[in-house]
Parts: structure tokens; sequence; C-alpha cells
């Protein structure tokens, strides 16, 4: 079911995506190579509850038979890890790395998600410009996040601008709804016929997340049950945030 979020619903999913915004602004300012991945989750953590918020990712339970709850703040995925990388003291950030993050806050009642890709100091050309799109991915496909548009209008834009950049998109994983629940209806992936699914209607929220593969799209999964990683060890990149829809230009409601 799709909801349509009242003024005051609007309000308080407000202040659970501020969280997310400052969450990754303190992550921007720490991350440093030759830190761990769990030091980061550990920062998360800190961040979001100093300012009254709930990591929602943690003790997440996903709903596939065999998968444990996830047992983090962040998912920190690195290089050739595509999403639901799980922090580890053994994971050391390197100097190059693209670092993909993804969080969620609950506050009041109500999830902000998004996610992230740093680049830790100097990368490769390749590795800055696979990022650079896949963040205007998202940006290219919130050109038709308003009424008048479907689903589809926005999965076929992100789907077609990766494209003509030269890279593929996760088909396994997609966008959602958000709100009370983290994952509402409607799906949202990032590709697809133009002119589909349902209509965009003013109070929506939804989480538009472009997950960008520098070579062909495979995945694999990793033994943990959650690390999703390219089947070709090709780079990934991940960018989200959780938009309003309303009868002009959606908000952003995870940036500052
Ligand atoms: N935040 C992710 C998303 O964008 C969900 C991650 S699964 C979790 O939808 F278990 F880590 F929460
Ligand atoms: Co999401």
């Amino acid at each position: 079911m799709v909801t349509i979020k009242s003024k005051k619903e609007i309000e308080l999913m407000k202040e659970a995506c501020k969280v997310v915004a400052l969450t990754y602004q303190e992550l921007e300012k720490r991350i440093k190579p030759g830190m761990t991945t769990w030091e980061l989750d550990q920062i998360a953590e800190k961040t979001m509850r100093s300012l009254g918020a709930i990591p929602a990712e943690k003790g997440y339970n996903i709903g596939i038979k065999g998968v444990p709850p996830y047992p983090a703040t962040l998912c920190v995925s690195i290089n050739d890890e595509v999403i639901h990388g799980i922090p580890s003291k053994n994971k050391v950030i390197r100097e190059g790395d693209i670092v993909s993050i993804d969080t969620v806050a609950l506050k009041n009642g109500f999830n902000g998600d998004a996610a992230r890709t740093f680049i830790v100091g100097k990368a490769s050309k390749e590795a800055e410009r696979l990022v650079q799109v896949t963040k205007q991915a998202f940006f290219e496909g919130i050109k038709f996040a308003k009424p008048g548009y479907r689903i589809g209008d926005v999965s076929h834009r992100i789907g077609e601008y990766v494209h003509s950049q030269g890279y593929s998109v996760v088909r396994e994983f997609q966008g959602h709804g958000i709100g009370r629940e983290m994952h509402e209806d409607p799906g949202i992936p990032n590709y697809g016929k133009a002119g589909r699914g349902i209509r965009l209607e003013a109070g929506m929220t939804l989480a538009i997340e472009p997950m960008v593969i520098q070579g062909k799209p495979n995945i694999l999964q990793l033994d943990d049950g959650w690390t999703i990683i390219t089947e070709d060890g090709s780079l990934a990149a991940h960018y989200e945030n959780t938009i309003l829809i309303t009868e002009k230009e959606p908000e952003i409601l995870t940036i500052l």
C-alpha cells in the first residue's frame, strides 16, 4: 500500500531525514584511510542517538529465509562491494577506496534513508566518474518525481542515463516508498519502461537509490547473507535520498 503523508507526518519525516543528513556530515568529516568500517559505524550510531534517533538498520529483518537480522547502523560497501557490506574491526579503509555507505534513522516513528559514496583520498579518474554518474542518476531520475508522471518515468530515466554513461544498474535491488516502515510500496527499480507504474502524488515519500556498476550488472551474495559484490570484480557506487513529492518540484529531505 502506498501511503500519502499528512502535514504532521511530513514534519516528523523531515526530522528523521535531518538526522541522516547530519550523520553523513559527521562521517564525511571523519572518514580517513587507516580507519576500520567498524569505527565508522560507531561514529554513526553515536551521532544518531545523540540526535534522538535509533539506527533502524540494526536488527532489521529483510524477510529472506536464512538471512540473519542486520547487525549494524551502517552498510559500508567498499570498491567491488555494491551494498549491505557489514562493518568490521578487520576491515580497513585505504587511500583510493570508494566507500558506499547506506543508513536509516528512525525518529518519532518515521524513517529517513540515504546513501552516499565517499572517495577516500585520491582515487582513479574512472572511480571518480562512476561516483559522479551515480549521484547524477538520482538527480536525473527525480526530474520526473512529480505529479503528472509515474514511477516508471523515474526508473526509466535513471537506467537510460546510467547506460548512456557506459555503466550498468543493479536489477535485484531497488528504491522504495518510506515512512513508518523502512520499505513501503511502491518499489522503484533503477531501470524500466516510461509511462508504467503508479502515478506520483503530493505527500508520497520515496527513497530513490541508484546502484551503479562499472562493468556487467551481475552480482553475487557473500556467505554472510548480506554483502553484495559485483560478479566481475568491477567497482560499484550507490547514492540515495529520501524525497517528498509535492505539487511542484520534489523536496530532498536527506540533504541539509
Ligand atoms: N538502507 C537500505 C535501503 O536503502 C536497506 C538496507 S538493509 C538493512 O533500502 F538491513 F541494512 F537495513
Ligand atoms: Co533505501
